[in-house]
């Protein structure tokens, strides 16, 4: 049964990740936003303290802890900048998971490892100009060349695209057998051919980085094949699963710092000669974002304990998803709302808040697609 009560160990990551997002992260946020820079002195600190390597093993050089913990503390994040919290969360959920669940040794030793010890960032390159919400449709290409790899194609809105280390990339190896011709690769970055496009000019997650990335007869060694050939699509719909979670508890964490701001404002911002948070519609606007709130988290904890404990979760993980991404934009907008003309300037950090949330809606599986995966597990199960 879910316990709603945190072990002493899950607790101090919490505030360990308070502390870092408090301290490290929300000085520099609206400069960072504004300019669209790249966070890398944070994120190499974070590296330091174990947060990007949060659930991978002591033996690779992780922090080993449980995916509540990781999503206790990617909601710290998330509430103070979302962009910091995404990085955090690729590379957790999408890049180590693969690397441990799937790799051999060898990539263990020379990729997992420093991942993990936040001398590397990674990437998780499997959208395309053509497949999207599509993932089947893979257009890039893999050949057997003797006993190594040949890659060319192009992927498409990449986090972190440039400032990686290595990335996972995702194949076709025979277009005949579709979904299960696919392979799946782990690319270091400096590796001839491989070209991260110019950055995206985004509506929110400005501080993050997403490019296009190319590929022109990248060579890799057959050690590089990540699981066996064939099994790709799957290992890309399995981390997927718990990327999914991370993006829920990235939302939570939007819609927290945002439904924080508004509390303040409230208590501040006085009208009719009394604070606002007096009036009963905005008493009604908070009393509504908080209870969102509430059910997202819960449903983000659920889908983290259900995958600690080695259980099914795809509708679990699909619904936590689904659910925060969808309050978390409810939420931003009516602290926007409460804070009036303040909201709409950046000053007041909302307005940030409310770009960054729409993209929860788009990326790791769009709304629509966390429909069909919700509607499909259920009558699976008919
Ligand atoms: N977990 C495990 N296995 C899964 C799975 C899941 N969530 N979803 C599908 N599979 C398996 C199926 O069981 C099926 O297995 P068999 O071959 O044994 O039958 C196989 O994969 C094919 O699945 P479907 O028949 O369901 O394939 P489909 O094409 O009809 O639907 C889809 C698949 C659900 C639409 C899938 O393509 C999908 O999730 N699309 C969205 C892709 C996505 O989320 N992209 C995000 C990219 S990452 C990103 O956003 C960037 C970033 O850096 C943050």
């Amino acid at each position: 049964m879910l316990s709603f009560e945190f072990s002493e160990i899950q607790l101090q990551i919490k505030d360990a990740a308070r502390k870092f997002a408090q301290e490290e992260i929300l000085p520099t946020t609206i400069q960072r936003d504004m300019n669209s820079e790249f966070p890398s002195e944070i994120l190499k600190k974070m590296g330091e303290l174990g947060f990007l390597g949060m659930m991978v093993s002591s033996e690779w050089g992780g922090s080993e802890l449980d995916v509540v913990s990781y999503v206790l503390a990617i909601e710290e994040f998330a509430k103070v900048d979302a962009s910091v919290a995404v990085v955090a969360s690729v590379q957790n959920s999408l890049v180590c998971w693969i690397l441990e669940t799937y790799g051999s040794d060898f990539l263990k030793e020379n990729y997992l490892r420093p991942l993990a010890e936040g001398k590397y960032l990674g990437a998780y390159c499997l959208s395309e100009p053509e497949a999207g919400s599509d993932a089947r449709q893979q257009n890039t290409i893999a050949e057997k060349d003797g006993n190594d790899w040949i890659l060319n194609g192009t992927k498409n809105w990449i986090t972190t695209g440039k400032h990686s280390n290595v990335s996972i990339v995702f194949a076709q190896t025979n277009k005949e057998l579709k979904h299960k011709g696919i392979a799946c690769f782990a690319v270091p970055n400096d590796t001839p051919g491989f070209e991260a496009g110019i950055k995206e000019d985004k509506m929110g997650l400005r501080s993050s980085e997403t490019t296009s990335i190319g590929l022109t007869n990248v060579k890799v060694s057959e050690e590089h094949l990540i699981g066996n050939v064939g099994e790709g699509f799957y290992i890309a719909m399995r981390g997927l699963n718990g990327g999914r979670i991370g993006i829920a508890a990235q939302s939570v964490g939007i819609a927290q710092g945002a439904f924080e701001a508004a509390v303040k404002y409230s208590l501040e911002r006085k009208t009719m000669g009394k604070p606002i948070a007096e009036h009963q519609l905005i008493q009604a606007k908070l009393a509504q974002m908080s209870m969102k709130i509430s059910a997202a988290r819960l449903l983000t904890h659920k889908a983290a304990w259900l995958r600690d404990n080695k259980l099914d979760h795809i509708r679990e993980s699909s619904e936590a998803k689904l659910f925060a991404s969808t309050i978390a934009n409810e939420v931003t907008r009516e602290a926007v709302q409460i804070h009036g003309g303040y909201g709409y300037v950046r000053e007041y950090q909302v307005e940030r808040m409310m770009r960054d949330a729409k993209v929860t809606e788009i990326y790791e599986g769009t709304s629509e697609i966390q429909n069909l995966v919700i509607a499909r597990e259920i009558l699976k199960s008919v």
